[in-house]
């Protein structure tokens, strides 16, 4: 709540810098004492952050948390592009896997942007870290397919595990909003696993060789969803 003032023609006595400077004309808001009380301008640790003017209650460590979200999101969407580029090479020539982790990179890097967006709208600061180098190749005594999905398998839960203790920070503070923006990704990030899950079922039922050869076919149809 603000309570509101009368257009002014001048500035009051005494007061002729600042925002009475500015309310010669228009409507002047003013804070009220609880806002003034509040102190939005500081960061939980009791230290000005200058840098932001929308933080509300936005607990430092969740705000660490989500830079180092971005940097996984992105990480995982370089470790994806390698695996893309790997399916399409002339020695491998599996085009419908290489699109659809092609497809999975383009996500993950969406997400990267998506948390740096939450990051800025809540008023935290993005830093981010640098990203280690992906494997180029892949086990081919497996089966180089089914080792990609495993490895995709295994990044996206460690990915749901890090999305959970971000919300658990959330719960912590008490920050409902934050929660809601990460109970959407939690339940994206659901189906994503139960997907990947399907995918190595399917990849170790049909071996290596041939059966991939379908499998690869049938994802180039349009089969898979996980990366839309
Ligand atoms: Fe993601």
């Amino acid at each position: 709540m603000t309570s509101v003032v009368e257009p002014q023609k001048k500035a009051p006595t005494g007061q002729t810098e600042g925002k009475f400077a500015e309310a010669i004309e228009g409507v002047v808001t003013l804070p009220l004492a609880e806002v003034k009380e509040k102190r939005y301008g500081e960061t939980e640790r009791g230290q000005v952050n200058k840098a932001t003017f929308v933080r509300v209650d936005y607990a430092g460590d969740l705000e660490e948390a989500i830079n180092r979200q971005i940097d996984f999101e992105m990480n995982l969407g370089y470790v994806f592009l390698a695996m893309g580029a790997y399916f399409d090479r002339d020695t491998v020539a599996l085009p419908g896997i290489s699109k659809f982790f092609r497809c999975m990179s383009e996500r993950e890097f969406g997400d990267g942007e998506k948390f740096a967006a939450f990051q800025n709208m809540r008023g935290g600061r993005v830093q981010l870290m640098a990203l280690p180098m992906p494997d180029s190749d892949y086990n081919a005594e497996k089966g180089d397919a089914l080792y990609a999905f495993e490895l995709a398998l295994a990044l996206q839960k460690l990915n749901m595990d890090k999305l959970k203790a971000c919300h658990s920070l959330a719960d912590k503070s008490d920050d409902f909003q934050a929660q809601d923006f990460l109970e959407d990704e939690l339940s994206a990030q659901a189906k994503v696993v139960k997907e990947l899950g399907d995918y190595v079922c399917e990849l170790k039922r049909v071996g290596k060789g041939h059966g991939v050869f379908h499998f690869d076919e049938r994802i180039d149809e349009g089969g898979l969803t996980a990366a839309a």
